[in-house]
């Protein structure tokens, strides 16, 4: 059976010692989660937010990784160092990080190699921009993000891969997918890790929606039977709101 995954993306929000707050509370709200919880942080919020979730069953995650295992790259973070601070998940390819950071199909998959290779589970995002919705091209991108993102990927690793569908029109807009545009795209994600492996990896991947998700919507989105889970931004930095979705996910 796959698993259910809530993840909060905080992007770039709270300092350290909001950070610290944000996860006591959280912690504080959801001591027995009925579904996998994971609060995706900034780099330098990795160890308050480590303290503060010691003991618990929430998860750390962060946003980004480096393919290089070391080396000249000033301002990055290597796999290594995220796992050995205590990371479990990183997210990877968010539409952010390919719209204004240069991310690109080639470079989701050499990050997502690497944090594979060195024990990270990932969340990688995939999704449409509004302009693709309108000329047709939600599945064939959709197909394309999926393909390049899972080159050289084994199949026993393909099982430490969450993917979270966020179409971009979505995200931060208020405008969240209704529950059929976002099933029919998490059903044809399901469809394309099935073609790239086998049916039975593909059943047991968590396919999460993101995009405007939040207390009021939540449940309907989760009810849907592609959809495993959810990539929260906004609504995952209000403590209130995140374990409201948490509990839709039971
Ligand atoms: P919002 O929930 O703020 O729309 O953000 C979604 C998102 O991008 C999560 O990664």
């Amino acid at each position: 059976m796959r698993k259910t995954i809530i993840a909060g993306n905080w992007k770039m929000n709270m300092t350290p010692s909001q950070a610290s707050v944000l996860a006591s509370e959280i912690v504080a709200k959801n001591s027995d989660p009925k579904c996998e919880v994971v609060i995706c942080v900034p780099f330098v919020d990795i160890f308050e937010a480590k303290k503060a979730i010691e003991g618990s069953k929430i998860h750390l995650g962060a946003q980004n990784v480096h393919f290089a295992e070391k080396g000249a790259y000033t301002g990055e973070i290597s796999a290594s160092m995220l796992l050995e601070c205590g990371v479990e998940y990183v997210i990877i390819g968010h539409s952010e990080r390919r719209q204004y950071f240069a991310e690109t199909d080639e470079t989701v998959n050499k990050r997502l190699t690497a944090a594979l290779a060195a024990g990270l589970k990932v969340i990688l995002c995939v999704g449409e921009t509004e302009a693709q919705r309108d000329a047709g091209e939600t599945f064939s991108l959709i197909e394309k993000q999926i393909k390049a993102a899972y080159a050289g990927v084994s199949a026993e690793k393909a099982l430490d891969i969450v993917i979270a569908y966020e179409p971009v029109w979505a995200i931060g807009t208020g405008r969240t997918a209704t529950s059929e545009q976002a099933e029919e795209v998490c059903a044809f994600i399901r469809g394309e890790v099935a073609k790239l492996y086998d049916a039975n990896i593909a059943s047991e991947t968590t396919i999460q929606y993101g995009g405007s998700m939040n207390a009021k919507n939540a449940a309907e989105l989760l009810a849907m039977e592609n959809i495993d889970g959810g990539l929260i931004g906004g609504a995952s930095l209000k403590s209130d709101d995140f374990t409201v979705i948490i509990n839709a996910a039971e």
